[in-house]
């Protein structure tokens, strides 16, 4: 008897275990770092810092219909460097990670172009094997220049335009 009862309840355990694995499949860890861009050329250069307690949120839409099927928020620690982990296979969405709000009052201004978003495929279906994924770093700028990038971007052999 109890035999029968171990054995029932083993089997019971495992479809549990299959069941909750097949409603939340992988759990991806997404990593990824926001920084102050003193230069406002919306880039990572040399002077560039990594801003600790920025708010940065990962959202999944689908992709035919636009409807949000998966939001987590955090803030980033000491070196700017952020982690979300979020479950389930999402090959049919679009899924990115924003930078919502900067703690600094001098390093606030959101980017206009690249870096405002990055792209992460929360999926293991397109080849990309384990769950660890690295999201492009996300930044911040300042309202203004700062006068030492001037050296730093010809030194990269950008003309500044507005130092
Ligand atoms: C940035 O900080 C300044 C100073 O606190 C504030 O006046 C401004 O509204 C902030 N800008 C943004 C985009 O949050």
């Amino acid at each position: 008897m109890a035999k029968a009862v171990a054995i029932v309840s083993a089997i019971c355990f495992l479809a549990l275990a299959s069941f909750a694995t097949a409603q939340l499949g992988p759990v991806f860890n997404v990593e990824g770092e926001v920084y102050c861009d003193p230069c406002r050329v919306e880039f990572q250069t040399s002077l560039s810092k990594g801003l600790e307690g920025a708010a940065v949120r990962l959202e999944c839409r689908e992709r035919d219909t636009g409807v949000v099927t998966i939001q987590s928020e955090t803030v980033t620690g000491k070196d700017g460097k952020y982690n979300l982990k979020t479950g389930g296979d999402h090959e049919e969405e679009i899924c990115e990670v924003v930078a919502l709000k900067s703690p600094s009052e001098k390093c606030n201004v959101s980017f206009e172009r690249a870096d405002s978003k990055a792209r992460v495929l929360l999926t293991q279906n397109n080849g990309v094997q384990g769950t660890d994924r690295y999201a492009n770093a996300l930044g911040f700028k300042t309202a203004q220049a700062d006068e030492e990038c001037k050296a730093v971007l010809e030194e990269l052999g950008i003309v500044p335009e507005d130092i």
